[in-house]
């Protein structure tokens, strides 16, 4: 493959949204940032030079990053900040996706404003298990804040308050016709007329769950998570933050202008208020001369804010193609069993006051020198290697739980696994303090095949004959559903320090997360590599001396 060097410039702009400006961190001036385009194989280096006033680090969504979770990037895990004023280079190696992925800050909420699109193209020599369309598009969906994101979140949390929601959705970093002050800035999509181009959408939105459907027009779904899947059409998406979707879009109808619409799918109780409901917008606009109605069209097929059937309808039907080209390797010989349980849980009484998030019953705390040095250099002290394989014995799961029970334990638990193990992993929605909801879970380092998922309590003797081993989808993120489970499988075979949580920010900050740590195989191309000269230090955030 070819290698590319590219410098992301981290840097604070003013940006005007809904009559108000503001400034925020950006790459290279840009928001949404720069899309990243390579063919499978590439490898990329990032030169993430930090001139903004805190500090930051940067995360390849849905990139494996073999041998190598010295580029992954979540803050405390893998990395401690690049400080204002310093740089660091991210080595990305593209072996192993095609497709769409992207590239987000890991670092407090600062990817509400640094985030961006990853093209990973076929190989030079191979094509698209579809016809090579006309053209290509992204849409980056995401949120908007009026105020500074990242002083609201350290303020809620000093206070102990709920997280804070955004004003607005975003289609490419516009809020659209619907949002005020928003209509000449919405984002226009400029179509010929019998073309057919390969979108490319992924959810960059910090805590919401978006329906998205493109008005007049259906959508051939191809692919998600940089793995194509088998086609099948639609006429709307759900999408949950970090899942990347392509499809293909043919422009044949009647020449005109079309809304492209986002709305959160709302999958919390319905008097629980959570974030905005306004529509974000963008425009599908054919070229040429036409008459056309003022007004675009607006989906008729678009969900309402709470349509759990048109979600679980939707989900349902990814398929990984399993041809000959793209060979699956379902692991069948589970080696490894968990069972994780994902809870909000009410204030810390054994701990300081906050809300809480939690898998199996223990709220994740970020250690002072990050997980990947304190595992590679042998430091004790900083995590321990006892995350559980099951809740505690009192959870009922969908029951609700009286408030003596509803409080988490907090602590650094990792779970480690041996190089080679076939792990399965079942989540479990609970609804403790009567707060259920989809938890979009995100696993780094790899990519998992989804074999299940249901409504209820999972049930061991039952649900596993309902699996798919046949063709399952390979994804890196996927919805744990609200009163619900989901089962997801995978082989061991990236050594590393791996991050595993909810990708809905307001749940990583209080602390639905965990570690996967793998060993090393037997051979050097089998162990983690080592880290670069340059790896940013913990220690001059912490004052800690490292080994
Ligand atoms: Cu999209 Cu932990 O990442
Ligand atoms: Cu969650």
């Amino acid at each position: 493959g070819n290698i590319h060097h590219l410098d992301f410039i981290l840097e604070e702009k003013n940006y005007t949204r809904l009559c108000a400006t503001k400034s925020m961190l950006v790459v290279n001036g840009m928001f949404p940032g720069p899309t990243i385009r390579v063919r499978k194989g590439d490898t990329v280096y990032v030169n993430a030079i930090n001139r903004g006033p805190y500090g930051v680090t940067l995360h390849w969504h849905g990139v494996m990053q073999p041998r190598n979770s010295w580029s992954d990037g979540p803050e405390y895990i893998t990395q401690c900040a690049i400080q204002p004023g310093t740089n660091f280079t991210y080595e990305i190696d593209f072996s192993t996706e095609e497709g769409t992925v992207w590239w987000h800050a890991h670092s407090d909420w600062t990817r509400s404003s640094v985030h961006g699109a990853i093209v990973v193209h076929p190989s030079e020599g191979t094509t698209y298990p579809f016809p090579e369309p006309d053209g290509e598009e992204v849409l980056v969906l995401g949120s908007w804040y009026t105020g500074d994101v990242n002083e609201m979140v350290q303020a809620d949390l000093k206070a102990g308050d709920d997280l804070p929601d955004s004003e607005a959705y975003t289609i490419n970093g516009q809020p659209g016709d619907f949002c005020p002050c928003s209509s000449d800035s919405t984002y226009r999509w400029h179509v010929d007329y019998g073309k057919t181009y390969l979108l490319r959408i992924l959810n960059a939105d910090m805590n919401a769950e978006l329906f998205m459907a493109i008005a007049g027009h259906n959508i051939t779904i191809v692919g998600s998570d940089g793995a194509y899947v088998k086609p099948f059409v639609t006429n709307y998406i759900m999408i949950s933050p970090g899942r990347t979707i392509d499809a293909l879009l043919t422009a044949n109808q009647t020449p005109s202008h079309y809304y492209i619409v986002a709305r959160q799918y709302n999958s919390g109780i319905i008097s629980y208020k959570v974030f905005d409901h306004t529509n974000a917008s963008a425009i599908l606009q054919y070229n040429g001369n036409y008459t056309a109605p003022d007004k675009p069209e607006f989906p008729t097929t678009l969900p309402s804010y709470y349509a759990i059937d048109a979600t679980v309808n939707f989900t349902m039907q990814f398929r990984s193609l399993a041809d000959e080209d793209h060979a699956i390797d379902v692991p069948l010989n589970i080696t490894t069993r968990m069972f994780i349980t994902a809870s909000v849980n009410e204030l810390g009484e054994k701990s300081y006051l906050r809300m809480s998030s939690s898998f199996n019953n223990i709220s994740w705390v970020n250690p002072p020198v990050d997980v990947l040095t304190a595992y590679y250099r042998n430091m004790s002290g900083y995590y321990t290697s006892d995350f559980p394989d099951e809740p505690p014995a009192f959870f009922d799961f969908t029951g609700m739980l009286s408030a003596n029970t509803s409080a988490s334990d907090f602590g650094t638990r990792v779970k480690v696994l041996n190089y080679g193990e076939e792990v399965e992993i079942v989540f479990q929605g609970t609804n403790v303090i009567n707060a259920s909801i989809n938890h979009p879970m995100h696993l780094h380092g790899y990519t998992f095949y989804v074999v299940g998922q249901g409504q209820g309590n999972f049930d061991g003797e039952k649900d596993p004959k309902t699996y798919n081993l046949v063709d399952p989808p390979q994804l890196n993120t996927i919805s744990s559903p609200k009163n619900g489970w989901v089962t997801l499988r995978f082989k061991a075979d990236n050594p590393g320090v791996w991050l595993l949580h909810c990708h809905l920010d307001r749940h990583l900050s209080w602390g639905m997360n965990t570690v996967l740590i793998v060993k090393n195989g037997p051979t050097a191309e089998t162990s983690l590599r080592e880290p670069p000269a340059n790896m940013p230090s913990c220690a001059i955030e912490s004052n800690i001396k490292e080994a």
